[in-house]
């Protein structure tokens, strides 16, 4: 027979403001790793089951939240009055307690948490007869969170709080991680029992654990090496703490799939990030949001790439800031070129500093090498274009586009009034203004002609050198 496996409903618990953040905005709605803490859980629960099954409890700034979380099919669930981690189940009873399998629960605050490590925890449910199983830690300062109490054998009695616990109980150093998996339809048959019934006035979700041993059944508590990697994110010290933890787990992963990074300690780089062997990513670089980098490239220092596509062997040199473009195979930005959004960079053609692209595309092989800005622009195969280019591509109302053909060669210091169209191989005069179409192959120049007056700055001289004239 064909092994089923049990479905898994996850509901992620991110009701709560989060005081200790001191913030307008609802702590899950923070970032670490380049992503928001509810879009950290949400992935997780996508890496365990599909968007039908996902629930997120939402409180504070319910909106908000919702639509930080972009994947369809997502369920939501509102806790107007947060009233306990065990209420947050409660309230969503009559959307949940249908769904078969696993019920798994974790909190959107803890966004070290490895998809990998939660599968484990379902694996040690469906291996066993356990009603449900936690995870745990040894901590050497347990101090908040609630302590694990064992009994003879390995399983939980008891999940007593900080608030409730005896001096013995304080001193054991097991502490609950609040990720539960628990059998779906167990966990329902008895969530009712939950009740209010301690210091805080509030329903304890840890309180399952006694309400289903004295049911009968028992839950195990899966051990974790490091709680680090539970780690839940109260205020912006734990925030810039998991945001590091985050960095360096994707800096390590990138390293040991063949990427050479320099200086690692100085280097950014978001989750959603690929990067090809043998790139080399230099110090102070920053790699942002969906961008995908190829095999053999080179990221200059401090350079800031952001929701960018660059095929094999592209160089970014230094201070360059690459933002959504496309850059193929062999091309070249920087160093200090700005690339707005919206630029295709074809093969092998090269962008300098102090060069400016916004919704470009430069042909193959095309050249812009210093000092110009190209903004709505379509330059050609081999193009060339001088150092002080300027598409004038704004009339103060519309913007026009600027169309320069296949190995065309603009002088520097021109100056290009769109909308414009300079055919194949024209060539365009140093320092000239165009305003009008230029034919293929022919020359443009769009300038006063010179005018050199011999002797005149000689005879300037020699006026304003002689004695007044005499006065009256
Ligand atoms: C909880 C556990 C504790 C465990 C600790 C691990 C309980 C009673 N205690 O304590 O044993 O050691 O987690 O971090 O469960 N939330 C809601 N709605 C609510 C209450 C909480 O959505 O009504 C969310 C919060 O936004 C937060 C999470 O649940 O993200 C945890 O709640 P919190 O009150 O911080 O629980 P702890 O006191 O940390
Ligand atoms: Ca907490």
């Amino acid at each position: 027979m064909e092994r089923m496996e049990t479905p898994v409903t996850v509901v992620i618990l991110a009701a709560g403001l989060g005081t200790r953040m001191k913030s307008h905005k609802a702590k899950v709605l923070h970032r670490a790793g380049g992503k928001t803490l509810v879009e950290h859980a949400v992935d997780r629960a996508l890496a365990l089951t599909s968007a039908e099954r996902v629930f997120v409890v939402v409180g504070h700034q319910a909106e908000r939240v919702r639509a930080a979380v972009t994947t369809p099919g997502i369920g939501f669930i509102e806790q107007t009055e947060q009233l306990g981690t065990g209420h947050a189940l409660l309230v969503g009873r009559d959307a949940l307690s249908h769904l078969d399998g696993n019920l798994v629960i974790f909190y959107g605050d803890g966004p070290l948490l490895r998809a990998a490590t939660v599968r484990r925890l379902i694996e040690t449910v469906d291996a066993s007869d356990a009603a449900g199983a936690l995870l745990s830690a040894d901590m050497p300062d347990p101090t908040g969170y609630g302590r694990v109490v064992r009994g003879t054998s390995d399983e939980v009695t008891t999940i007593v709080e900080q608030n409730a616990a005896t001096a013995e109980q304080l001193a054991i150093h097991e502490a609950n991680m609040g990720i539960y998996c628990y059998r779906a339809e167990l966990f329902w048959r008895h969530a009712v029992e939950m009740r209010p019934d301690n210091p805080a006035h509030e329903y304890y979700l840890t309180d399952m654990v006694q309400i289903l041993n004295r049911a009968g059944h028992h839950v195990r508590a899966m051990k974790i090496d490091d709680p680090r990697e539970c780690l839940g994110i109260n205020d912006r010290v734990e925030l810039a703490e998991a945001d590091r933890l985050l960095r360096e787990r994707k800096l390590r992963e990138l390293m040991l799939a063949g990427v050479t990074i320099e200086k690692p300690e100085t280097v950014t780089i978001d989750g959603g990030v690929e990067i090809g062997i043998d790139t080399v990513v230099e110090p102070f670089a920053r790699i942002l949001g969906n961008t995908s980098i190829g095999e053999n490239c080179r990221i200059g220092a401090s350079s800031i790439i952001e929701n960018s596509i660059l095929a094999d062997e592209v160089v970014i040199g230094p201070l360059t800031v690459v933002t959504a473009s496309r850059l193929e195979r062999g091309a070249q930005a920087g160093p200090f070129s700005r690339l707005r959004p919206g630029n295709y960079v074809a093969e092998g053609a090269h962008v300098g500093n102090f060069v400016e692209l916004k919704k470009t595309r430069l042909g193959p092989g095309a050249k812009a090498n210093h000092l110009a800005y190209l903004g709505d622009a379509e330059i050609g195969a081999k193009a060339n274009i001088g150092a002080g280019t300027i598409t004038c591509n704004y009339d103060g109302v519309h913007k026009h586009p600027t169309r320069i053909g296949d190995g065309a060669f603009v002088g520097s210091n021109s100056t290009l009034v769109a909308p414009l169209e300079i055919g194949d191989g024209a060539y365009l005069a140093a320092g000239s203004v165009i305003t009008e179409q230029v034919p293929a192959d022919s020359l443009a120049v769009g300038r006063a002609r010179q005018v050199n007056k011999e002797g005149w700055a000689k005879k300037r001289r020699a006026r304003l050198a002689a004695p007044p004239a005499a006065g009256k």
